[in-house]
């Protein structure tokens, strides 16, 4: 463990969004999928540092709403990355990580729903990090979610204009019960958010690195977190 990491002033909640993989496998002439299985792979071992580290939340992007406009073949190689791991999940009953999905999960397939189901009821009492994988997630789709759940609400009465306040909002999404993102990283050279919890990271820290996803190594975490510990967050308050 780097010891200049300060644990006593870790982000609560980290988010990634895994990018690079397609550019990892171009630069070893292997096809998309490779990249895509390397940065699974990495997500694995990310999470595990993270629990080791004892982040107590971390959310991953690892399909988004715009992802549908890819190939079929690299979408339904996605699904199969997605099934692996939460059938191999069974197994992670020592790693004590609890698995929740965020995202519009009905428009999955049926199968990969039930898995998630299973994952999420299998994984509900382990103590470490809480892992969020958005798929099918995107930020706008989820308060649009929020929106119309509120507006029902109205409809039968149950919340008045003066409850519609930001923490209404908080509420009815789909990390409704946990802390924003105190560390959004984005690894492989690009500085968007590309409709990752827009909501969420009002103020979130944000670390960006030139490595390509699969490359994100625990050290570079553990760089994103330390760069984290130096920044002075403010919250619109003054000095
Ligand atoms: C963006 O990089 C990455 C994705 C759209 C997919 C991310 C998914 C994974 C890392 C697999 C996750 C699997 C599990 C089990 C959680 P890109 O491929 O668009 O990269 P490029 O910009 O270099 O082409």
């Amino acid at each position: 463990m780097n010891d200049q990491i300060d644990l006593n002033r870790l982000p609560r909640h980290i988010g990634v969004i895994m990018d690079g993989n397609g550019r990892w496998a171009k630069k070893r002439l292997l096809p998309r999928m490779a990249g895509h299985s390397a940065g699974a792979n990495n997500f694995k071992t990310i999470a595990r540092h993270c629990n080791e580290l004892g982040i107590k939340y971390l959310t991953v992007y690892a399909f988004s709403t715009e992802n549908w406009k890819r190939s079929k073949d690299e979408v339904d190689n996605l699904f199969n990355l997605f099934r692996d791991y939460l059938i191999d999940s069974r197994n992670f009953k020592d790693e004590n990580m609890r698995l929740k999905v965020i995202g519009d999960i009905d428009m999955l397939p049926k199968d990969i729903v039930e898995l998630i189901h299973e994952a999420e009821e299998n994984s509900k009492d382990a103590t470490g990090t809480v892992v969020n994988l958005a798929i099918n997630y995107g930020g706008r789709d989820e308060l649009v979610y929020a929106v119309k759940k509120i507006a029902q609400e109205y409809k039968n009465g149950d919340i008045s204009i003066e409850d519609i306040t930001e923490k209404a909002i908080s509420d009815r999404i789909y990390t409704a019960d946990q802390p924003d993102p105190d560390l959004i990283i984005r690894p492989s050279g690009e500085f968007r958010l590309s409709n990752f919890m827009i909501w969420q990271s009002a103020y979130s820290e944000f670390w960006f690195s030139n490595v390509l996803w699969p490359d994100f190594k625990p050290s570079d975490l553990d760089q994103a977190i330390i760069a984290y510990q130096q920044r002075d967050r403010r919250f619109g308050d003054a000095k």
